[in-house]
């Protein structure tokens, strides 16, 4: 078998494999929780983004999906993932992590002098990063120097990630300068409308 050919069955085979596991454990396949599991653009309702079926195509920039509360963030981040992961990508495993989480994940327990290793490193190197729900006003300046840290080694590496926020670009830079500036790189989805927990 020539190489191309070895290569296009092997993306057959590993897209077959995320096709069961999004079909037996859903978005929980990545880290997400429960509540998040089948959350795809399948059951997407109104108009995709533009922008989501660009940066499936074209991912070699961050993604900051920002608006207010119950606007679909988390859905679109994750519809957007699977996209990726069945288009582009089925050889990769991405990571989804709430953002409050990760702050608390790294954060020196007592007796260590340095922050948590190994979540550091999971989310520096993953293929993939889903950072679910930032917002910059919460955290301190240690949380944002963490922040910043990641995503200029995942810049630097150019790996993918996907924010979501309830902060626009402009209200970010206000609280996170720093932050704002490395996701100005990237595309960028406004989500309007209402709270769709309450409008249904
Ligand atoms: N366009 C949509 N089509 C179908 N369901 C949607 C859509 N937008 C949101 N939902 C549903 O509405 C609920 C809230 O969506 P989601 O959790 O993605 O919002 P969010 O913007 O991330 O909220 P928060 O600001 O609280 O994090 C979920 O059950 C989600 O599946
Ligand atoms: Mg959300």
């Amino acid at each position: 078998m020539c190489l191309p050919c070895f290569d296009k069955r092997l993306h057959h085979q590993r897209k077959s494999l995320w096709v069961e596991r999004l079909k037996a454990r859903g978005n929980e396949s990545f880290g997400a929780p429960p509540l998040y599991r089948n959350m795809s653009m399948e059951n997407w309702r109104g108009l995709v983004p533009p922008a989501a079926d660009e940066w499936i195509k074209d991912p070699d920039q961050n993604l900051l999906i920002f608006g207010g509360v119950g606007t679909g963030k988390t859905h679109l981040a994750l519809g957007i993932t699977r996209g990726f992961l069945l288009e582009q990508r089925p050889d990769i495993t991405p990571v989804w992590i709430d953002a409050q989480k990760l702050m608390d994940e790294l954060r020196p327990k007592d007796g260590e002098w340095c922050d948590s290793e190994d979540a550091l490193e999971r989310v520096q190197g993953a293929n993939l990063l889903i950072l679910d729900d930032y917002a910059a006003e919460r955290y301190t300046e240690w949380s944002a120097d963490r922040m910043s840290l990641i995503l200029r080694h995942r810049h630097m590496h150019m790996l993918p990630t996907i924010i979501t926020s309830n902060k626009g670009p402009k209200e970010m830079g206000a609280v996170d300068e720093r932050l704002a500036s490395r996701m100005a790189c990237g595309k960028r989805i406004r989500l309007g409308g209402d709270d769709k927990r309450k409008t249904g």
